[in-house]
């Protein structure tokens, strides 16, 4: 807080965005370079979406969905159902951000056990590093110390592993009262974008399914496009018991999520009552706007589109790394990019440097915007820019880091 509040602080004020780019009070344009922290898709201002909220909030901006539907609700729930093979994930709940897409899919399965009976399956298995949310229940399966220390032993039980093979050593008895699995697919963000082994997500749903623990997929940073597929589980060809959707849902422009869950989850609850909700879930404005940037990867074919910028970013990065010492590792998952910088002889810049965050800061004087994760920088521009971006966003970080070190 020291330094927000300092008096010499001249907090950066955003007021318009156009494609991928942000522009502040005094006119100044900058690349998105973290789309808004994970969320932007198709670029701000996106006509089609734009269009499609504003139609909807003439019509109905907002109305309880406790106890009646809504059009655009309905429709986007029929839409996300298709995007998976059919009878698999079948029913969605909506909810407003990514933690509580999570912490919904933590008390549906919850409750599921104990409808079953099963009441002592309170325990959920999560990953070291992983990052699912600020709500209680899902910090409380953070595995990022700084973050999720102080809560860790307040919220719902965490069985911590940092491997299949630590999974697979399970006893009987800890495997006994598990609740379910959680896992960031591909690619965990909040830990400085590290990658998971290929293969491992397949490895965890072939151990869920023989186990029947259910196996809950938080995409809350990897959906809609960002690993290069819709979802990141397609890539293993996996479909999870439960699925945490959130951020690029409505293409970034408004807060909705979205659990989905399936039959045999939905039918459990069939003589029960499934104890949660907010005031703002179903919200036709939300759903209104996710369905239009449904849309719009449909109708401009935007990840088709991908694969050539993938390539392209991959090609800038591994040349950054090849010819500066200070690049240590370049880990990329689709169009999600995290830079590990350090000192030319290969130590560590000293935490307290705050090294990724001075770059970042001096990156703006370049016409790009983002965070680090600590010395991790991080470049995952909305999915709509040109090389011409990546290029700017690239050679930003490279003069940031110049002036920096
Ligand atoms: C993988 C993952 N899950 C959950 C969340 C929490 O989402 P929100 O900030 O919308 O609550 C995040 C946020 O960064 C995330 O990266």
């Amino acid at each position: 807080m020291t330094p927000w509040c300092a008096p010499e602080h001249d907090p950066l004020v955003l007021v318009r965005g156009e494609g991928a780019y942000l522009y502040d009070d005094c006119g100044r344009r900058y690349l998105d370079g973290n789309s808004s922290i994970w969320t932007n898709i198709h670029g701000h201002g996106h006509p089609a979406i734009v269009g499609a909220i504003q139609e909807q909030a003439a019509a109905l901006a907002h109305c309880s969905a406790l106890g009646a539907a809504n059009v655009p609700a309905a429709q986007l729930a029929k839409a996300l159902v298709e995007c998976f093979p059919k009878g698999t994930l079948t029913k969605v709940f909506y909810s407003d951000d990514g933690s509580t897409a999570v912490e919904c899919a933590l008390r549906m399965a919850l409750q599921f056990w104990q409808i079953q009976g099963q009441a002592h399956r309170t325990r959920f298995v999560a990953f070291k590093g992983a990052y699912h949310g600020d709500t209680l229940g899902a910090a409380s399966l953070g595995g990022i110390p700084a973050f999720h220390d102080c809560v860790a032993h307040l919220g719902v039980p965490r069985l911590s592993v940092s491997s299949m093979a630590a999974l697979e050593a399970l006893s009987l008895e800890e495997r006994r009262d598990l609740a379910g699995v959680v896992i960031e697919p591909l690619i965990q963000g909040a830990a400085g974008m590290r990658c998971w082994p290929s293969g491992l997500l397949r490895s965890l749903r072939d151990w869920c399914t023989a186990h029947d623990v259910p196996l809950i997929l938080d995409e809350v940073m990897t959906g809609f496009g960002r690993t290069g597929t819709l979802f990141a589980c397609e890539r293993e060809g996996v479909v999870p018991d439960f699925l945490a959707l959130a951020k690029g849902l409505t293409g970034g422009t408004l807060p909705l999520a979205a659990t989905l869950t399936t039959d045999r989850v939905f039918d459990a609850f069939r003589g029960s009552t499934f104890y949660y909700g907010h005031s703002y879930f179903g919200n036709p404005l939300g759903c209104a706007a996710a369905l239009a940037s449904l849309r719009v990867f449909e109708e401009d074919d935007v990840l088709t589109a991908l694969p050539p910028k993938i390539r392209y970013l991959e090609g800038l990065l591994h040349r950054w790394q090849q010819d500066d010492p200070r690049v240590h590792a370049v880990r990329q998952c689709g169009f999600i990019a995290g830079i590990e910088i350090g000192q030319a002889d290969g130590r560590p810049f000293p935490p307290e440097d705050r090294m990724g965050a001075k770059v970042c800061l001096a990156a703006r004087k370049h016409g790009l915007l983002t965070r680090p994760v600590l010395d991790t920088l991080v470049l995952m521009p909305p999915l709509c820019v040109k090389e011409a971006d990546l290029d700017l966003a690239v050679e930003a970080l490279r003069e940031g880091l110049r002036a920096e070190s």
